[in-house]
């Protein structure tokens, strides 16, 4: 992507769907045997692509149209999953639950995804056992089967989202009661709750640290109509590219508590949120002061804007530090926003950003989606012409995003040029 950056981007855009919303609606479609699970505001983008992929694989049709995904799943499917659609992407793993749910067995190619260091899927799969599943690796697979699905008391040593997304959904169908203990309490599980209920699944708490799921038999599950909320953190991207480019974006469609975090820090920084009940608009009417921040589960400071907030701090007053508490590697941006001049040291999990006046353009490379979005927010703001290689990264989370950049008046585009 080619950038002509140091114009204020204004103007407004609409936040796009969810998709870590609708990645495990999608594979809670699987739940239901000869039923249909029609999902609205699914953005259309190469991960909810993989999913849908994956779904057709194991026996299901699916039509995607215009944001809106019909998932029809007959009444048999199948339980071995293909290796080169896991490993494109690490949410490939929130069809475990559903398929020991409804088949009683798993074959799951270890997954891939973004590289923000190590993701292992442990808590999934030690939990798995708890439920009555044997767990083994081979050939770098995970080969999961049981006789019987048991309710039980589970606690999580961390609150994963895709751990508890992925017992919620295997739980709906085990005998007897399920608790999780220390559940992640994202928006995107309320959203994955509220669509199990609406198939017919018996389950309360969501939002909260312990989720119950009370066990149903497979003929109780039925068709239905879902929404996924909209994307927080895409909505946050663009946002954040107003303000660093000393210009003003209004997002709609977006849920503001859902971005409490991001608001109260832009906010501490010196910066103007004006929240209306479905959109915000964020500037600062000068250069922003430092903070320091953490990542954390929700309602945390998220990971997943960790990149492009260090991209905003490299241009402000002073010095601030941003600890990474999720994926405590996940800083491959650093040496890139380096190359664009920003300040940065890191000390362990700690980066410690000394704010510079402007970036400068550069060559740079995406190595993962949210890395890529934080390097086209530097982009945006720097004088000069930037090139992001890498973008396949980029768009497997933000749908139309280089439309959306110019509507907002944004000078960038696609170059074709072999590099990526
Ligand atoms: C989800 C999001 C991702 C976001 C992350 C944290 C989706 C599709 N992806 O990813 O965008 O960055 O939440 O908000 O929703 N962990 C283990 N063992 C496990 C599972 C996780 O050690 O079995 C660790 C991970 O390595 C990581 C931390 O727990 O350090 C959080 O991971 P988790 O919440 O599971 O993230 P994902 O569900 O993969």
């Amino acid at each position: 992507m080619t950038i002509q950056g140091g114009v204020p981007i204004q103007g407004e855009v609409s936040a796009q769907g969810a998709k870590n919303a609708a990645l495990p609606m999608m594979a809670a479609a699987l739940l239901i045997p000869d039923g249909t699970l029609r999902i609205d505001n699914v953005p259309d983008l190469q991960d909810t692509h993989t999913m849908a992929q994956l779904l057709q694989e194991l026996g299901a049709k699916v039509h995607f149209q215009s944001n809106t995904v019909v998932i029809e799943t007959p009444k048999t499917i199948g339980w071995t999953t293909p290796v080169r659609l896991v490993r494109r992407m690490r949410a490939s793993s929130l069809v475990l639950g559903p398929l020991l749910a409804r088949c009683g067995r798993a074959i799951l190619p270890l997954p891939g995804g973004c590289s923000i260091g190590s993701r292992p899927l442990d808590l999934h799969l030690k939990s798995f056992s708890r439920m009555g599943a044997d767990i083994e690796l081979e050939h770098g697979s995970v080969h999961a089967s049981l006789n019987e699905l048991k309710g039980s008391r589970i606690y999580l040593d961390f609150p994963s989202v895709g751990a508890t997304e992925n017992l919620m959904m295997a739980a709906v169908l085990a005998k007897g009661d399920t608790v999780i203990e220390n559940a992640a309490r994202e928006p995107e599980i309320i959203n994955l709750a509220e669509t199990l209920r609406a198939i017919g699944a018996l389950i309360k708490g969501e939002g909260t640290g312990t989720i119950h799921i009370k066990g149903v038999h497979e003929q109780d599950l039925g068709s239905a109509t879902v929404t996924t909320i909209p994307d927080r953190i895409e909505a946050a991207t663009f946002l954040l590219a107003g303000i660093i480019t000393g210009g003003a974006v209004t997002v709609s469609k977006v849920i503001p508590e859902h971005m409490d975090h991001l608001l109260v820090k832009l906010e501490e920084a010196g910066g103007v949120c004006e929240i209306h009940e479905n959109r915000v608009r964020a500037w600062a009417s000068g250069r922003l002061g430092s903070i320091s921040l953490k990542t954390m589960p929700f309602p945390g400071f998220p990971t997943d804007l960790q990149p492009q907030m260090m991209a905003l701090l490299s241009l402000s007053e002073g010095t601030s530090v941003v600890l990474e508490n999720v994926f405590r590697s996940r800083f491959l941006h650093v040496s890139e926003l380096q190359r664009m001049g920003a300040e940065i040291e890191m000390q362990g999990n700690a980066a410690i950003i000394r704010g510079i006046r402007t970036f400068m353009g550069a060559e740079v490379y995406a190595t993962d989606l949210r890395a890529g979005a934080a390097l086209v927010l530097a982009g945006l703001s720097a004088p000069d012409e930037t090139n992001v290689f890498g973008m396949a990264h980029v768009w497997r989370g933000y749908e139309n995003f280089v439309r959306k950049l110019q509507l907002l008046g944004a000078d960038v585009g696609i170059r074709r040029t072999g590099k990526g």
